[in-house]
C-alpha cells in the first residue's frame, strides 16, 4: 500500500451531552491545574433536546495537528484543559477496528494519531448556562466512544471531563448528580456520581428563562479565581454552609421534599452571587430582569404559604426555574409571558420548558 492510500482512512463519532444547573453551586478551586473544588456541589442534569453541546471527533494519519471548531469557527486548542483532556484520553485507548478494511488502530496508533472536533453548543456559549459542562462532557464522551476507552472505575471519565471543566463532570450522568469534592491530591476522587435518575421525580419541571443570550464578562474561571482570593465570605460558605446544604439537599431530593429542595436551592443562588458582590472588585452575573424574576417568586411563594416555584442562577443572569409540578409550571409561564413579554428590550427571548414539551415564544 502506497502512502497515499495507507493515510485514505478516519474514523469519526459524534455524541450529544446536555448541560447541567447546580443546585448546590461549585465556586471556588484549591487546585487549579487539577481542577479541584473547595466544595462538593449538586446539581440537575437539563433536557439535552433544548441545552446541550453536540461534537463530532475524528481521527486520520493525514491530520497533521489536533484541530477544534466551536460553532462553526476554528478556536485553539493548545490551551491547558484541551489538551489535559486530550492527553488522558490517548492514554487510555484501546484497539478499534475499522469495518471496511479490516485495520485495527492499536494504542500505539493513537498515540500518534491527531484528532480533529468540531462542536456546536445548541444555546448560547459562555452565559451562564453551563456551556463549558456540556461541551467537556460532550468532549470526553465522544473521545470515549472514539477510542474504544472503558472506565477502570466507576466516575473515571468524570474526572477526565473535570480537567476540562469543572462543572462538566456532572454532565456525564442524568437526572441528580453529585460532584464530590474529594480529598486525595491526584484528584481521583473528585468525581461525579448519580444521585437519583431524572424520572425518580416526576412532577418537577424545569423551565428556563433565557434573559439574555451575551456572553458574560468574567468568565467563571477567572470569576471563582477572585472570589478565592478577596472573599472573606466565600471560605465562610464552603467550609461552614455547603457541608451542611449537601447533606439538606440529598435528602430533600431522596424525599422528594419540594419545599425543602426549593428553600435550600434559592438560599445557594443567592449565597454564591453574594460572594460574588463580596470579591474585590465585585462580581455582577444578575441583571434587572434577574432580580425582577427573584422578586416574582419570591412574591408568589410567600403568598401561597409554602415554596411552588424554586430560582437558580449559575455565573449570569439567566434563570433555571423549577415548578412543583405541572399546573404550576403552566401558571409561571403565564406569569412570566405576562410580566416579561419577550421583546428585544428585555432581551427575555427564550423560555424553555426543561422537561419532554416546550414553549417558545417569538423573538
Ligand atoms: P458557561 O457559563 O457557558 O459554562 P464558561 O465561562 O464557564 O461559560 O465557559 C465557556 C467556555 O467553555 C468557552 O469559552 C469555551 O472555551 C468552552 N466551551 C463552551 N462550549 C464548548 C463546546 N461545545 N466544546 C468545547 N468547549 C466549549
Ligand atoms: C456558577 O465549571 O464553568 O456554574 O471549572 O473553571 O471551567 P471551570 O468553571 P465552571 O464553573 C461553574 C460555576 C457555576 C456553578 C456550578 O456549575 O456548580
Ligand atoms: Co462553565
Amino acid at each position: 500500500m502506497g502512502k497515499e492510500e495507507e493515510d485514505a482512512w478516519v474514523v469519526m463519532k459524534t455524541a450529544r451531552a446536555p448541560s447541567n444547573i447546580a443546585v448546590i453551586k461549585y465556586w471556588g478551586k484549591r487546585d487549579e491545574k487539577l481542577i479541584l473544588p473547595i466544595n462538593s456541589s449538586i446539581s440537575v442534569t437539563l433536557d439535552p433536546e433544548h441545552l446541550s453541546a453536540t461534537t463530532t471527533v475524528a481521527a486520520s494519519p493525514a491530520f497533521e495537528r489536533d484541530r477544534l471548531w466551536l460553532n462553526g469557527k476554528e478556536v485553539s486548542v493548545e490551551g491547558e484543559r484541551y489538551r489535559n483532556c486530550l492527553r488522558e484520553m490517548r492514554a487510555r485507548a484501546t484497539d478499534v477496528v475499522i469495518e471496511s478494511s479490516g485495520k485495527v488502530i492499536t494504542k500505539e496508533v493513537w498515540s500518534t494519531l491527531h484528532i480533529h472536533i468540531a462542536s456546536e453548543n445548541n444555546f448560547p456559549t459562555a452565559a451562564g448556562l453551563a456551556s463549558s459542562a456540556a461541551g467537556f462532557a460532550c468532549l470526553v464522551y465522544s473521545l470515549a466512544q472514539l477510542m474504544n476507552v472503558k472506565e477502570k472505575y466507576e466516575g473515571e471519565l468524570t474526572a477526565i471531563a473535570r480537567l476540562g471543566s469543572g462543572s462538566a463532570c456532572r454532565s456525564l450522568y442524568g437526572g441528580f448528580v453529585k460532584w464530590n469534592m474529594g480529598q486525595e491530591a491526584d484528584g481521583k476522587d473528585s468525581i461525579a456520581t448519580q444521585l437519583a435518575e431524572q424520572s425518580h421525580w416526576e412532577d418537577l419541571v424545569i423551565i428556563i428563562a433565557v434573559v439574555s443570550s451575551r456572553q458574560k464578562e468574567t468568565s467563571s474561571t477567572s470569576g471563582m479565581q477572585e472570589s478565592v482570593k478577596t472573599s472573606p465570605l466565600l471560605k465562610y460558605r464552603a467550609e461552614e454552609m455547603v457541608p451542611k446544604r449537601i447533606g439538606q439537599m440529598e435528602k430533600a431530593i431522596k424525599s422528594m421534599d419540594f419545599a425543602e429542595f426549593a428553600r435550600i436551592t434559592c438560599a445557594d443562588s443567592n449565597q454564591f452571587h453574594a460572594t460574588c458582590l463580596d470579591t474585590s472588585p465585585p462580581i455582577f452575573y444578575l441583571n434587572d430582569s434577574s432580580r425582577r424574576l427573584i422578586g416574582l417568586v419570591e412574591r408568589w411563594n410567600r403568598h401561597a404559604g409554602e415554596p411552588q416555584v424554586a430560582y437558580t442562577f449559575d455565573a449570569g443572569p439567566n434563570a433555571v426555574m423549577f415548578a412543583k409540578n405541572k399546573e404550576v409550571a403552566v401558571q409561571l409561564l403565564k406569569r412570566l409571558l405576562y410580566q416579561f413579554p419577550p421583546s428585544a428590550e428585555a432581551d427575555l427571548s427564550r423560555y424553555v420548558l426543561g422537561d419532554q414539551s416546550v414553549l417558545k415564544s417569538a423573538g
